[in-house]
């Protein structure tokens, strides 16, 4: 399917895909082996998209299923877990919680796995309900990308899009892994077509390179913030899209009249991996002077804890920790004294 509309360059893509997926397995080995083990006793499953979060369902009694624990120690084996259960069995409920357990942290969701509620640090879901007015009615038979995909959770939430496929390009480990584990839990269920043309690869976004002109929608969320040179993203976006095509960005700024980026010196609200945070106007101006036509900016807000927060499944200092003690709410600011996160959302096309 993907062979045929990606063009002359596929074999490259796959050849490569293939080479760092295997050195994934290979850290990993445990965890895909405990995987197989979940997978030789799986019910039939379903998806099920609420508002809150992607449900994977079952009408079967999983307690009831019992499989075997996994015999070696490893920070990504289920055993660790459950030092307490029986030494030979356990039933599938508790095998669940290991794995879901071994990939902590779960940044992005909330996902509800078999009636594991997955509590992840961001409230994805929030982002989903703005940007789905702008992509939803605009899939039916479209090539989408979503770049730095993490788990997936936009994927799923594409299940019932219409799309021609969707394909992610992830690569941290840790969530290709978290995307296996919810991809495995639905192999078995009764709606898997949906999922038919979506694909996760362990690439980054350079594998853009590969899409020239050929990709319809690209989904650019939490990405441009994250990298030191975010023009070179957008120049790659850009060659990538179709004639007429867009994207839809998602990026952290502040908010100033003025065309700046603010620069942290060396963290931004406590953490690391901030380059460039830009204001309303700077953001404009890097997509119109990477090519983007027809910008749009649909949503603009303050950052605020109700959707980034530490939880058991991500328990790591999040956003209130990194914003400065003393701030009244008028007067906020991180921990650094810099301006506070806005999160700026828009649409441009080629
Ligand atoms: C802030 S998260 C955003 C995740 C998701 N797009 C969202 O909006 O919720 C950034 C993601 O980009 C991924 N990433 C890191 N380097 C990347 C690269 N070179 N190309 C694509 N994604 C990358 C990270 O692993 C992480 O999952």
């Amino acid at each position: 399917m993907l062979e045929n509309t990606l063009g002359t360059n596929y074999h490259h893509f796959f050849e490569k895909s293939f080479i760092t997926e295997w050195a994934l397995l290979k850290s990993y080995k445990n965890f895909y082996k405990n995987l197989a083990t979940l997978l030789s006793v799986l019910p039939t499953t379903q998806l099920v998209l609420k508002k809150d979060a992607i449900h994977i369902t079952t009408s079967a009694h999983t307690e009831n299923i019992s499989l075997p624990l996994a015999t070696r120690r490893s920070n990504l084996n289920a055993k660790k877990f459950h030092a307490s259960e029986h030494p030979t069995t356990i039933t599938f409920p508790a095998y669940l919680t290991g794995l879901l357990k071994a990939l902590i942290p779960w940044r992005k969701g909330p996902y509800n796995i078999l009636g594991h509620l997955i509590e992840s640090e961001w409230r994805s879901s929030l982002k989903w309900e703005r940007i789905k007015p702008v992509i939803l009615p605009y899939c039916n038979n479209k090539c989408i990308i979503d770049v730095g995909a993490n788990n997936g959770y936009f994927m799923y939430r594409l299940a019932e899009s219409g799309a021609k496929w969707v394909l992610g390009l992830e690569p941290t480990a840790r969530y290709v892994a978290q995307y296996d584990l919810l991809r495995t839990c639905l192999i078995t269920s009764s709606n898997h077509d949906l999922l038919a043309n979506h694909y996760l690869s362990p690439l980054g976004y350079e594998a853009l390179d590969y899409f020239e002109a050929r990709i319809d929608i690209i989904l650019l969320l939490g990405i441009l913030y994250h990298h030191p040179n975010p023009l070179a993203i957008l120049r790659q976006v850009h060659r990538s899209l179709k004639k007429g095509g867009s994207v839809i960005i998602d990026c952290q700024g502040i908010s100033d009249e003025q065309n700046i980026a603010l620069f942290p010196s060396r963290t931004y609200t406590k953490k690391r991996g901030f380059w460039f945070l830009p204001t309303r106007n700077t953001l404009i101006a890097w997509l119109s002077r990477t090519g983007f036509q027809n910008i749009d900016i649909f949503y603009e807000n303050t950052l605020t804890a109700e959707e980034q927060r530490r939880s058991v499944w991500a328990p790591f200092p999040s956003l209130s920790e990194g914003l400065s003690p003393q701030n009244s709410p008028a007067v906020l600011q991180t921990s650094e004294k810099y301006p506070p996160p806005i999160r700026y959302y828009l649409t441009a096309h080629k």
